[in-house]
């Protein structure tokens, strides 16, 4: 069966698209930073729907935590990059370190990501990113 990691899948959309893709049958690795809503999702998917799924807690806004889920993607038929943010308040009144981990989440993370994927996704006939 194939299998799925999806950023941001704590809560909101993400944890929705979490739980369609395990009604269809898809393993699952579920990445955001809150490990314990990671953890009882997984539980519940894995109990619900007979697939395996695992939480990776990370900060997709820190280097090294972004690259151990690069590490984890190649592993995967369908990547979900859904984690993002925006800063609430206008450009002007936003820091500039605020900026940085917005771009991070929102622009770096999800091409590491997709840069990790594609190579082992490629050729295999059902690969799948969203
Ligand atoms: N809802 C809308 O109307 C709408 C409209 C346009 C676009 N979008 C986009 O669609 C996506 C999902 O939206 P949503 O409404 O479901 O958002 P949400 O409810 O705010 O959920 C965001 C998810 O991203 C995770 N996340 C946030 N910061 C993170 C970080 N630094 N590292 C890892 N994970 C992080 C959150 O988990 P943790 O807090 O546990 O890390 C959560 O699982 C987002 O990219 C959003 O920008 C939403």
């Amino acid at each position: 069966m194939s299998s799925a990691l999806v950023t941001g899948a704590s809560y909101g959309i993400g944890a929705d698209i979490a739980r369609a893709l395990a009604r269809r049958g898809h393993d699952l690795v579920l990445v955001a930073r809150s490990a314990e809503a990671l953890d009882r999702l997984a539980a519940g998917l894995a109990s619900d729907h007979g697939v395996t799924a695992r939480a990776l807690p990370a900060d997709l806004t820190v280097e090294a935590d972004l690259e151990r889920v690069a590490d984890a993607v190649p592993g995967a038929d369908i990547l979900v990059n859904n984690a993002g943010a925006g800063l609430g308040t206008s450009f002007e009144h936003t820091s500039w370190a605020d900026e940085q981990r917005m771009l991070m989440l929102n622009v770096v993370a999800p091409t590491r990501l997709l840069h990790a994927a594609l190579p082992a996704m490629l050729g295999r006939g059902n690969e799948r990113i969203l």
